[in-house]
């Protein structure tokens, strides 16, 4: 079976937010009307590959790394017990989707739909269906959860705002703070059109450009100086201006996310929770849940400092 090696250190925290949040959104809502749902958008193969490199032996050589292979959201998601009523797995890449068939057919009792394409297109149609259905109302309302976990800029924000349209979905989003941080370089002179496009789409607003970067007057002869723009905003102006972003569209709550980092040390992306239901009732619920979760992740960060 291929391998789907992702991620750094950190991966391990960022999928236990998840699998906690699962279990605790399975329990809380085991005995209440709803049609409960998981959505992940970026599902993977269902595993995750770690290499770790191989310890010294006598003398210089190197033992063999190491593969060590754990559950990836797609497969946490499908062990939570009480299960979801449905999970939908989104997968564009073939050699994928085609692992995510082999780990669907193993739990015959799950009800597991497989979609392979893109997210953005896929969530944004699906969630045309999905509404949350005050109290009262005839039939069963959806509840559900969707995990937002790209490599990169690819989730443009049409789908961030169809999943807050929902009402009924609470979101997890793994916000990549690097890929900001390389499509938008101090020096304005590296900002090429791609790159602007590309934040554009991910962020949904065109102000960062005098938000993050600001003139700074270079003097050039004595009777003018010319400003230079210079990027002023660093990850934590960045990333506040993503959680603001995040708060115009989840009308329920946004929560301060926790930062990931890369292997050497830099930050690497943002667990960001958000709820899209307005009901004071599932808010509370939502984030009370999440923010025990991700207190529990920051202080573990700490300690491992
Ligand atoms: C970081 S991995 C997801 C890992 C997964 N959540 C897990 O825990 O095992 C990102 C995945 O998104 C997939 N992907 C990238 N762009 C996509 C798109 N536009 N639509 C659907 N899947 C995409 C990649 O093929 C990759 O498998």
């Amino acid at each position: 079976m291929p391998t789907h090696v992702f991620g750094g250190p950190d991966t391990p925290r960022k999928l236990r937010c998840l699998q906690e949040y699962l279990r605790a959104f399975a329990i809380a809502l085991r005995n209440q009307d709803f049609a409960c749902i998981y959505i992940d958008a970026f599902a993977g193969s269902g595993t995750r590959t770690e290499v770790r490199p191989g310890l010294p032996l006598f003398g210089s050589d190197l033992a063999e790394p190491e593969e060590i292979t754990t559950a990836g959201s797609a497969r946490i998601a499908i062990e939570i017990d009480p299960p979801m009523h449905s999970i939908v797995l989104i997968e564009q890449d073939a050699s994928r989707f085609s692992d995510l068939e082999t780990l669907a057919s193993a739990y015959p009792d799950r009800k597991i739909i497989l979609r392979n394409g893109d997210a953005n297109e896929l969530v944004q149609r699906l969630c045309k269906n999905i509404h949350w259905r005050p109290p009262g109302t005839i039939g069963r309302g959806i509840r559900g959860v969707i995990f937002l976990d790209p490599y990169g800029m690819e989730v443009s924000w049409k789908t961030v705002e169809a999943i807050a349209a929902t009402k009924a979905l609470d979101c997890w989003y793994f916000f990549p703070l690097s890929g900001l941080y390389r499509n938008a370089p101090h020096d304005p002179a590296k900002l090429d059109p791609s790159k602007q496009s590309s934040l554009d789409r991910v962020l949904g607003a065109t102000d960062w450009r005098t938000r993050w970067y600001s003139l700074e007057a270079a003097p050039t002869d004595i009777f003018e100086t010319q400003g230079t723009a210079v990027r002023r905003a660093d990850v934590n102006r960045i990333e506040a201006y993503v959680k603001e972003r995040l708060e115009t569209a989840f009308k329920g709550a946004v929560l301060k996310p926790v930062r990931l980092h890369h292997k050497n040390g830099a930050p690497l992306a943002s667990l960001f929770f958000a709820v899209s239901n307005t009901s004071s009732a599932a808010v509370k619920l939502a984030t009370d849940m999440a923010s025990h979760i991700l207190n529990s992740g920051r202080s573990s960060q700490r300690r491992s400092r």
